[in-house]
């Protein structure tokens, strides 16, 4: 029974899927990680290259292969508001838990980080905007919602394991 972690883009996934699966001994896909290494080329190059719509394709294929393979798994921020994608989680039947946090804090998290395509090409009120909207598909497919607000990765991880 897979856990899935969801969540707007700067919520912590990554570090927190990784340190998650180290502390229960399972193994971990990050699947921004996956694909990056899968196209051979960083997430920003391949929208680039590709544009979004490839990039998703290529985040629907692998999803499904790292939900098969892998015990705890880490989404991009896009990936559960696609409706094949959804399918694919739903039907994994495991806990999808969704990470959350304020807006503002994101925003300090991510900092200029411009290894992320959508947060980049985005005003801050479309950014805004598009963690509302897409909080409410992540609530909508989650079993837990989690706020990261002002904690840190290990109290987040123990917070998490005693609810799954
Ligand atoms: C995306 C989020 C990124 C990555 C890609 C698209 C999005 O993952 O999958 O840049 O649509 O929000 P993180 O949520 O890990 O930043």
């Amino acid at each position: 029974m897979p856990v899935i972690l969801i969540g707007f883009m700067g919520t912590g996934k990554s570090t927190v899927g990784r340190l998650l699966a180290e502390s229960m001994n399972q193994s971990f896909c990050d699947l921004d990680e996956l694909i990056e290494k899968e196209a051979g080329m960083t997430i920003p190059t391949y929208f680039d290259t590709y544009g979004e719509q490839v990039f998703r394709q290529l985040e629907q294929d692998l999803l499904k292969k790292a939900i098969d393979e892998y015990d705890i798994l880490s989404t991009g921020g896009g990936t559960p508001t696609i409706s094949a994608n959804q399918k694919v989680i739903q039907a994994a039947m495991g806990r999808t838990i969704k990470l959350d946090a304020p807006i503002d804090e994101i925003r300090a998290r991510i900092g200029d980080d411009m290894n992320r395509p959508i947060f980049k090409k985005l005003s801050q009120q479309a950014f805004n905007e598009l963690k509302e909207k897409r909080d409410a598909i992540y609530t909508k497919f989650c079993d837990v919602i989690i706020d990261t607000s002002q904690k840190n990765p290990r109290e987040i991880v123990a917070e998490i394991k005693a609810l799954i």
